[in-house]
């Protein structure tokens, strides 16, 4: 089978489309990463080159050893991912130890996987373990809004997620363990990583301040209505500060314990304060 006629890589190519056009990705802001299935793979197997030589990730990821991930070429742009798929996008393998990848397809006009891949394996191997193999997506994103409250909010897990809970009544039921937040770092390598699979652990949603999001999820769906759950959140937390500085009123935690139970989701009592 073609590896562009595949569900997994059209269903990519949609996510970093519908991404684009939120306003989450100019230039090569943003990247997505998808763990492959066994199945999947073995569809496009015979289309695969595995002569490239394995290169370094820059970190280590062993319980990902020998997996196969599509993920967005580092550079790229993803308004051109829909127009011209193989130059943009590509599925590397990592080797037994999960040190070293290789590129088996795509990026056909040469390049290399986004510069974020440390934080994408890193998150992956987390949700990998903590879901049982559940969560396959791992999607970073430059989401106006949230970036604009970095500058205004203390950068702490339990503000950034009273605050998001409060601006939209589902909120606590799409994201119910909360977001966490790292404070500014550079990007790219390997600490901004292990600080943000440290967040994974704990969340779904990690923050990075004056940069941007990290979502992870089971499929493209959830990811990306998780993103966007959060991002629309931001967005109505902006225009209540533009307005006002104090609420008038607000959904309190006595509200937020009577959502849980009626929606059977489990808020952590370190964000009910
Ligand atoms: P890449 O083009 O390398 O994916 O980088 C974009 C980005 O958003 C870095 O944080
Ligand atoms: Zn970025």
């Amino acid at each position: 089978m073609k590896v562009l006629d595949t569900n997994f890589v059209q269903g990519f190519i949609r996510m970093c489309n519908d991404g684009y056009l939120q306003g989450w990705h100019e230039r090569n802001g943003g990247n997505l990463s998808y763990r492959i299935k066994e199945e999947e793979i073995n569809l496009i197997r015979n289309e695969l080159n595995f002569n490239n030589n394995f290169v370094p990730i820059g970190t280590n990821v062993p319980k990902l050893g020998e997996e196969f991930f599509l993920v967005t070429g580092s550079g790229k742009y993803f308004r051109n991912v829909i127009l011209e798929p193989e130059e943009n996008i590509c599925i590397i393998e990592l080797d037994k130890d999960g040190e070293n990848y290789r590129i088996v397809w795509g990026l056909s006009n040469g390049g290399k996987p986004t510069s974020e891949l440390p934080s994408h394996l890193m998150n992956h191997e987390v949700k990998k373990t903590l879901t049982s193999g559940l969560h396959r997506v791992i999607y970073h994103a430059h989401t106006t809004n949230i970036i604009a409250l970095t500058f205004v909010l203390p950068l702490e897990d339990k503000i950034f997620t009273r605050e998001l809970w409060e601006m939209a009544t589902e909120c606590p039921v799409v994201f119910p363990q909360g977001v966490g937040v790292v404070g500014w770092m550079v990007p790219g390598g390997r600490d901004i990583a292990v600080a943000t699979s440290n967040l994974m652990k704990n969340y779904d949603v990690a923050i990075w301040a004056h940069h941007g999001m990290f979502c992870s999820g089971e499929n493209f769906d959830l990811t990306f209505g998780l993103m966007h759950t959060v991002e629309k959140s931001a967005e109505i937390l902006v225009k209540v500060l533009s307005i006002t500085p104090n609420k008038l009123q607000t959904i309190s935690v006595e509200n937020f314990r009577n959502l849980a139970k009626d929606f059977n989701v489990k808020l952590p009592e370190k964000f009910l304060y």
